[in-house]
């Protein structure tokens, strides 16, 4: 067995500060020189945390359930004993799909597999509604924030269909969205959970049958669907679908404004490739292919294990955290030639950025359809579109990929 890395600089460790100020750079030297790192710092609770960022390795961790979830979930801090608000984001979490494993896992992604399917028939008619009105809200020639004018719209009016609620603010949306966020990042303390309870009591009211007469057209065909799937199974409560709900609300989400984002910004600064989805709207879906692998909005995700594994010729104690990096493997030069490079045109299907294996992304589908939607309208409705000169702003974290902002002249 080959000796344990030592840590090395502080600059390519991917917790440490810095290494997102080339995240790439960082990625590609730990995939040569430390294809097994253990960081110095750590994401849960003092754990030690160790990063895969080698396509092989990565990909097979996510392919084989013996590697845990529920134990990488956000716990709510020591300071919440007792505090109603920050015990009640912590009982959502728990039910949350992404953080089950074995049986319990497998049964609750049945359900909302069999709401998906059920609405799969209306999702374009719904995605090309909800573009066409963002669109309509642009105007030719003007300098635009694109994430927050466009981007950030299109999937919150999606996800605010489909759950039923098409009248909800999208204010309101985003305020829920940001309270989860900011609890869910590990360095918040006792205020950002009950600030996350609180929001999860407030989406709880407008689903309610009063919140739904108020904004809600009519019922919505995927919860109807969820909740008697769940019935059905008989194991699955009513307050695990209002959990899985709040889930909803936040996956289908910033994931997908982040990789419209990104793809813009990609085809921005690669004109030859904007310039033929301009003429011919199929090539926005391998653009958008493409951007989920050079690209990827999820970077990282997490498993744990109960028990030490080998992996790559190094031994991970049982308890670690295993960060895979979605964002390096899908750059893996001895996986993918020239994987350094945009080229929508070589159609690379093989990346990570929804998993693979049992966690594998149920919104997949719906995702690309969204972003190939508004991608193609985007570029067909303003052809001079272009940055603006000042310049993208990535937001700092490890786990995402995504711009705070995208100017562009229209
Ligand atoms: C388009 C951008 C999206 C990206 C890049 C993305 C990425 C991912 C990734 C990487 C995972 C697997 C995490 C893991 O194995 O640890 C995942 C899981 C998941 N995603 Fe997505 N996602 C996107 C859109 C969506 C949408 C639109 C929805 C729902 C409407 C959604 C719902 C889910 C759910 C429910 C899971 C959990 C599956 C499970 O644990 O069994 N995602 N996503």
């Amino acid at each position: 067995m080959a000796d344990l890395p030592l840590p090395v600089s502080w600059s390519v460790d991917p917790l440490a500060p810095g290494f997102l100020d080339d995240r790439h750079a960082g990625y590609a030297f730990l995939r040569r020189q430390h294809p097994v790192f253990l960081s110095e710092h750590s994401v849960g609770a003092g754990r030690p945390t160790w990063f895969l960022t080698r396509y092989q390795d990565v990909r097979r961790v996510l392919a084989d359930n013996r590697f845990l979830r529920f134990p990488t979930r956000p716990s709510a801090p020591p300071t919440a004993a007792g505090d109603a608000d920050a015990l009640r984001f912590q009982g959502v979490i728990d039910h949350w799909l992404i953080y089950l494993d074995g049986s319990s896992h497998m049964r609750l992604r049945r359900a909302l597999q069999r709401a998906f399917s059920k609405i799969e028939p209306t999702l374009k008619e719904v995605v090309d509604q909800e573009v066409a009105g963002a669109l309509s809200g642009l105007a030719e020639g003007e300098t635009a924030d694109l994430m927050a004018r466009y981007a950030m719209i299109v999937p919150a009016r999606v996800m605010c269909r489909i759950l039923g609620l098409p009248r909800l603010s999208l204010a309101d949306y985003f305020e829920w969205n940001g309270a989860f966020l900011r609890a869910l990042e590990r360095t918040n303390g006792l205020t950002s959970w009950q600030e996350a309870g609180r929001a999860v009591s407030e989406l709880e009211a407008a689903l309610s049958d009063q919140g739904l007469a108020r904004l809600g057209d009519e019922s919505s065909e995927f919860v109807d669907c969820l909740r008697s799937a769940a019935e059905l199974d008989g194991s699955t409560s009513a307050a695990a679908v209002m959990a899985n709900i709040v889930l909803l609300l936040m996956a289908g989400f910033e994931t997908t404004a982040f990789l419209i984002g990104n793809a813009v910004s990609c085809l921005l600064n690669h004109p030859e490739e904007a310039a033929l989805v301009r003429q011919t709207s199929s090539c926005a879906g391998p653009a958008v292919e493409e951007t989920l692998r050079f690209e990827p909005p999820v970077q990282v995700t997490y498993r744990s294990l109960s028990e030490a594994v080998e992996i790559g010729g190094v031994t991970l104690p049982g308890g670690a955290m295993i960060g895979l990096v979605i964002g390096s493997a899908n750059r893996d030069e001895s996986v993918l030639p020239a994987a350094d490079r945009f080229t929508p045109r070589l159609q690379r299907r093989s990346h990570l950025a929804f998993g693979v294996g049992p966690h594998a992304c149920l919104g997949a589908g719906l995702g690309r359809l969204e972003a190939a939607t508004a991608i193609s309208r985007l570029f067909a409705e303003f052809p001079r579109l272009r940055h603006d000169g000042t310049g993208r702003d990535w937001r700092m974290s490890l786990t995402f990929r995504a711009l705070e902002s995208l100017p562009v002249v229209l």
